[in-house]
């Protein structure tokens, strides 16, 4: 691969790792609240970015070029409600995707057949978390103030887990 999609993978693996800051800040802001379920689900998706760091890592290694590590920005960590928290989340994902799309044509214009085929998994990826964020924005929509329903969603995110994906 040439230099620059190698770097443009290298800052994809760095923006992962800020992904899961940007989680667990809005882990956090629910924990404060006593929402560990809301907690709970903030914290696997924080699990998961690190694990989408984790997988560039791998394959910048595989493809012989050196992961670097940069500093995370600050994410952050002033919501106002837990739909606020989702709404960003949401934004998040979309910024994201469209990072993928940029990655894909740089492999297309390298013709980078291997990164191109690495890069399928992040956008099918991309379309499970932007469904994801959607679907739990429109219940916190509808739920409104009915507290019963908000306190049931936040049960049901409490048995969320990670399980890595099989390779
Ligand atoms: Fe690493 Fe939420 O995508």
């Amino acid at each position: 691969m040439n230099d620059a999609l190698a770097k443009a993978l290298n800052d994809q693996m760095n923006f992962e790792f800020y992904s899961a800051h940007v989680y667990l800040a809005m882990a956090a802001y629910c924990s404060d609240d006593s929402l560990d379920g809301f907690a709970n689900f903030f914290i696997v998706q924080a699990e998961e970015e690190r694990f989408h760091a984790m997988k560039i890592y791998k394959f910048l290694n595989d493809r012989g070029r050196r992961a670097t590590l940069a500093a995370l920005g600050e994410p952050n960590n002033d919501y106002t409600s837990v739909l606020h928290a989702f709404e960003q989340g949401y934004k998040h994902e979309m910024q994201n995707t469209e990072r993928f799309y940029h990655l894909s044509d740089l492999a297309m214009n390298d013709r980078e057949h291997a990164t191109i085929n690495f890069l399928k998994w992040f956008i099918d990826e991309q379309v499970e978390e932007e469904a994801l964020f959607d679907s739990i924005i429109n219940k916190l929509k509808r739920i409104d103030k009915d507290s019963n329903a908000f306190y049931m969603l936040d049960s049901e995110f409490a048995g969320r887990s990670f399980t890595p994906p099989a390779e």
